[in-house]
């Protein structure tokens, strides 16, 4: 369970302000669809929310902890914008990349279910450098998806991805969101059709924002 309280966040690099009082709240289970346009602030609120951006003007609470005093961390699983210049030396195969980068002891049966989850059993043994974007996007999933987050954060997951695999990429995150983990999706797309989501953040230029609450509708069959 995770109870995210964002109140009245403000956060500037030097004198360059992005966001200007903001304040929303998610219970545990809800699905927020962060937007706006290039350059409104989408990642910088989320490397807020994960503390790479420390938090100087307003509050953000988890559990009602503030997170200056936060320390459970692997509740996070977080896949950044910039996966795409991912490169490996040497031929690690994906299994071996999610052995290497689970914090708690999995073992590979519990791998297995993760990748078949996520649609990519069949590359397991894969060398990592020769995935498409779509698969290895799958794969950061995947390893986000390692320590059993209670919060799930995908900053513009589809960017590199065609429009069917985006179909079936949204209805896997609905299944997950449906299994009780709290989602945060960045996105610049226009359509959310496919995204099941539960609320809504928009924001504008001129660091305005809008936090809509949005009816849950049965998205998880999805027409392909
Ligand atoms: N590390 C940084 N240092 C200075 N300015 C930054 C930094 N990261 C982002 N910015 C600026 O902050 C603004 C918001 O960026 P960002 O949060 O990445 O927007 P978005 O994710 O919505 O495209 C942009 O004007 C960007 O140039
Ligand atoms: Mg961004």
């Amino acid at each position: 369970m995770m109870q995210i309280d964002v109140h009245n966040l403000s956060f500037a690099y030097g004198h360059r302000a992005v966001l200007r009082n903001m304040s929303f709240s998610l219970a545990p289970g809800d699905y927020l669809v962060v937007t706006g346009k290039n350059g409104t602030g989408k990642t910088t609120l989320i490397k807020c929310l994960l503390g790479f951006n420390p938090v100087k003007s307003g509050m953000i609470f988890y559990n009602h902890q503030d997170i200056i005093n936060f320390k459970d961390w692997t509740s996070f699983g977080y896949v950044s914008q910039k996966y795409e210049d991912f490169n490996y030396e040497y031929p690690i195969t994906v299994d071996e990349l999610l052995a290497v980068n689970s914090l708690k002891k999995i073992k590979q049966p519990q791998r297995l279910k993760i990748l078949d989850q996520l649609g990519i059993l069949e590359i397991i043994n894969e060398n990592i450098n020769k995935l498409s974007g779509g698969q290895l996007q799958r794969v950061f999933i995947a390893r986000a998806m390692l320590n059993n987050p209670l919060v799930l954060i995908l900053d513009e997951p589809t960017a590199s991805i065609d429009k069917l695999n985006t179909k079936f990429f949204f209805q896997t995150v609905n299944e997950l969101n449906s299994q009780g983990i709290t989602i945060i999706m960045i996105t610049h797309n226009e359509s959310f059709d496919n995204m099941n989501y539960s609320h809504i953040l928009n924001i504008g230029i001129d660091m305005n924002y809008h936090f809509q609450v949005r009816e849950k509708c049965d998205l998880t069959e999805v027409e392909v």
